[in-house]
């Protein structure tokens, strides 16, 4: 047996979703510097479930769709009543898109007429759970989604209860775009691992959300922001990483397990934490960041990923720092789902192999004889 720890380099299954060649990333094709700039999220949405960027017909009847979809039972709201107020808001997700399935007359209807209905559910009330609840531990009423506003539109109203202005619209979509899909990466392979049983979407999503929370993966944009904020100041940057390298810890939002020359996602997020500190008249964030990544990349060849310049961005659009990890759920749930999906359409269970290295020989002694 050989084994590949943390299966690097392995090549797990064929997809048409997305990938990841010589440092490109495409959505089915489309490189994302072109998504980014050319396109919605509610388009990329569609380019994912469906193989093709949408017609005028096309978009409007999944903006319809989505809207339709947006608000959540009562019964998953009661729920969110009665989390503690200080739970994680991962947990928290991770939790209402469990319940979701509870009160889906379709959740186990494996056709592929249902699944795609639930993509569409999971799309549109993925939101809804996240602005809810974060209005709810603030002792605030949920605002209902608002008819006909695409997704990022819809989150941010939700969650402030008023109108966003153009800038945070278009800036939380783009963010949206550069999230959507990431080839196999860990919580993809969670989700696909989890419905190869031939489980259930809910189930899919639900162990995705479970790993993405984690701070190696979607969780490094909460912690990124939790360093800055630790650092505090611009003078304070330069002994923090040097100490950091020096005890050998790691840098939130640096590395990559397949970008080894940069990920193409990064100078997106950083143009936009850049434009954002500006009109915001507040380029701390920015500048620190500048900064860390001059120290990081000089002395370890460790670039920024997608989650780095992505915290200095959702603060300036004064999103509280652990929705981050919730808003990169809002979108990656459009990959899982194409993922989930694409699994159904080819299914093989997905079952490897662990080398055992425990003890061997072993027999059972009386209970009384044991140490
Ligand atoms: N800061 C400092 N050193 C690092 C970092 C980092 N961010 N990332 C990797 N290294 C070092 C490791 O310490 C290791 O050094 P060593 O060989 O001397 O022991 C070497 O680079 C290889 O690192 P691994 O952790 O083995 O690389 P792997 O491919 O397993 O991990 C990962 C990739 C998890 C992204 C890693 O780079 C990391 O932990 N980064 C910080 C967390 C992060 O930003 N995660 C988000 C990734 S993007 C996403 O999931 C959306």
């Amino acid at each position: 047996m050989t084994v590949t720890k943390g299966l690097e380099g392995i090549v797990a299954t064929t997809s048409s979703v997305s990938s990841i060649i010589d440092g490109v990333l495409t959505y089915r094709g489309y490189d994302i510097d072109d998504l980014a700039v050319n396109a919605t999220y509610e388009e990329v949405v569609h380019l994912l479930w469906y193989g093709k960027l949408p017609n005028k017909a096309e978009l409007d009847k999944l903006h319809t769709e989505l809207s339709a979809n947006a608000a959540v039972s009562q019964q998953v709201i009661d729920q969110l009543r009665a989390y503690p107020k200080d739970a994680n808001s991962m947990a928290v997700l991770r939790t209402a898109v469990s319940a979701l399935a509870l009160f889906d007359e379709e959740a186990n209807d494996m056709s592929l007429e249902a699944n795609y209905r639930k993509a569409i559910r999971l799309q549109a009330q993925l939101p809804t759970i996240v602005a809810a609840f974060a209005r709810i531990r603030q002792g605030l009423e949920p605002v209902a989604p608002k008819l006909n506003a695409a997704v990022a539109e819809n989150f941010l109203y939700m969650l402030t209860g008023k109108a966003p202005d153009k800038v945070a619209i278009e800036a939380l979509d783009k963010a949206l775009v550069l999230h959507a899909d990431h080839e196999l990466n860990a919580s993809t392979f969670a989700a696909r691992v989890t419905v190869a049983t031939l489980s259930d979407m809910y189930s899919g999503v639900t162990s995705a959300i479970g790993a993405l929370r984690g701070p190696l993966h979607g969780g490094a944009n909460e912690e990124v922001m939790a360093m800055l904020e630790e650092i505090g100041d611009m003078d304070n940057v330069e002994r923090y990483i040097q100490d950091k390298l020096d005890n050998k810890e790691k840098i939130m939002g640096f590395g990559h397990r397949v970008y080894k020359n940069g990920d193409p996602r990064a100078k997106h997020l950083q143009k936009m934490s850049y434009e954002l500190g500006k009109l915001t008249n507040n380029m701390k964030w920015y500048e620190m960041s500048v900064k860390i990544e001059e120290m990081v990349t000089g002395m370890k060849g460790l670039k920024p990923n997608v989650d780095f310049y992505s915290a200095s961005v959702y603060t300036a659009l004064e999103i509280p720092r652990d929705l981050f990890t919730p808003i990169f759920a809002i979108s990656r749930v459009s990959g899982w789902t194409a993922h989930i999906l694409e699994q159904y359409e080819n299914n093989r269970l997905i079952r490897p192999r662990a080398e055992y290295v425990g003890p061997t020989d072993q027999k059972v002694v009386p209970i009384a004889q044991r140490a």
